[in-house]
Formats: C-alpha cells, sequence, structure tokens
C-alpha cells in the first residue's frame, strides 16, 4: 500500500464548474486533494484560451491549497511577475515556449516560488537532464496540451521512468517532484504511480462526472489498490 503523503492529487480547475467555483475549490482539501492546478492559456502557444492572474486573484480568497500554476503561454517571462503576486507556490513553463530556460527558471526562483517545467507528448525528456538540478518538477503531459478531457497517451510512462531513474542516479529521488497532466483517471493512475510519477493533475476525472469527492476517493483507490 503506498502512503498518500509521498505524492500530490492536484485538481485542474479548468474542469471545474465555473458557476460554483467557489464552493468547488474550497472543498477540494477537504476531500484529500494536496494542489490546486491552474492552467493559463494564451491562444498562441496553445489554441485555447482560458484564465489569467485576474480570475485566479479573485478566486484566492477560497483557496486553501498550494497553487501550481502551468503555464501553457509564449513568453512565459512576460506572465511571471504578475503570478508571483498572488501567492502561489509553484509555476510551471513549457519548454517548448522558450529558448531561454536559464531566465525564466532564475526569474521565477528569484521570487521565491518552485519553478516546474512541463514537456509535450512529442518532446524527448532527456532535454530536461540539464535542468534537473535547478527545478523542483517536472510536469509530463499525457495529452497535447490545450483541453481537459483529452485521452491518456500510454507512451508517456516511458519517459516517467526514464526521469525518475536520472533523478535517482543524481540521488533527487526524495524531493524531486515529478508530474503527470492530461487524461489522468483511475485507469492509468496507478501506472504513473508504479512508473515513478509523484504529482497527479486530474481535471475532468474530478470534475465532469459524479460527485466531486467520490471522485477523488476513487483516484486514491485506483493508486492505492493492490495489485491484483
Ligand atoms: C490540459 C491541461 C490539463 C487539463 C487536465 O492541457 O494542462 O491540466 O485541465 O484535464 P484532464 O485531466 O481532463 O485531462
Ligand atoms: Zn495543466
Amino acid at each position: 500500500m503506498v502512503k498518500s503523503n509521498k505524492y500530490t492529487l492536484s485538481a485542474s480547475i479548468l474542469a471545474a464548474d465555473f458557476l460554483n467555483i467557489s464552493k468547488n475549490v474550497k472543498n477540494l482539501k477537504e476531500f484529500g486533494c494536496n494542489e490546486i492546478h491552474f492552467d493559463v492559456m494564451d491562444g498562441r502557444f496553445v489554441e485555447e484560451i482560458s484564465m489569467g492572474p485576474i480570475i485566479l486573484k479573485s478566486i484566492k480568497k477560497d483557496i486553501n491549497l498550494p497553487v501550481d500554476v502551468h503555464l501553457m503561454v509564449d513568453n512565459p517571462e512576460k506572465n511571471i511577475e504578475q503570478f508571483s503576486k498572488l501567492n502561489v507556490q509553484t509555476i510551471t513553463f513549457h519548454y517548448e515556449a522558450t529558448s531561454d530556460h536559464k531566465s525564466i527558471i532564475e526569474l521565477i526562483k528569484s521570487k521565491d516560488i518552485k519553478v516546474g517545467i512541463a514537456i509535450n507528448p512529442l518532446t524527448d525528456v532527456e532535454n530536461i537532464f540539464k535542468y534537473i538540478d535547478q527545478i523542483d518538477r517536472v510536469l509530463i503531459m499525457c495529452v497535447n496540451p490545450g483541453y481537459s478531457g483529452q485521452k491518456f497517451n500510454k507512451k508517456v510512462l516511458d519517459k516517467i521512468k526514464k526521469i525518475k531513474k536520472y533523478c535517482n542516479q543524481k540521488n533527487l529521488n526524495n524531493t524531486f517532484e515529478i508530474g503527470v497532466d492530461g487524461g489522468i483517471n483511475n485507469s492509468n493512475i496507478k501506472d504513473c504511480l508504479e512508473a515513478g510519477a509523484n504529482v497527479f493533475i486530474s481535471g475532468s476525472s474530478i470534475f465532469w462526472n459524479g460527485d466531486v469527492k467520490s471522485n477523488i476517493m476513487s483516484l486514491y483507490s485506483s493508486m492505492e489498490s493492490d495489485n491484483e
């Protein structure tokens, strides 16, 4: 049995009911989530446009969990200052969105915020190896970024294993976060855990069908179930 304090279940509120957003975010801690994932899309890096600092600021008063801002935007350096003022715990930018990773890492760190780098399904995880000592989280995208509710791409399991192996070689295994985002559900969450992931981001599996509390419990049960 895996102990739940060893990993993070992060709710992607992009998939939540925005008519009841306040109620939705308030209850997530009580229901067992330990992070809120805030997806920012600019209509350029990805097709869709989602939400920005103004929305986060207004719902922040109802958020009682750490926040990870997932920047699916070109020129991520332009958005860091504004988010850094909103008491967020992690800012994750995309490897593909910039050629100056080092400056963005330094900028986020200078705000005392944890740094994540996300990689798209077609990006090799080896590209991240050289930054591993400088960042807190790798976010492995299991779908092409842009929408909630897409199908999990099983090929990412190999990437998780590769980055986990590299972290072990570098003795980073206890602190380093390996996140998975996109299509996480009851039938693949344990595979991700066993491959080495320790941060599980989920949108539609938590918010779209049925009751949010039961959906969260069900994700935990799927992770903690003994192998048949
Ligand atoms: C997708 C976003 C995800 C998304 C996850 O581009 O980055 O965070 O909201 O939603 P599901 O779990 O439905 O794929
Ligand atoms: Zn996301």
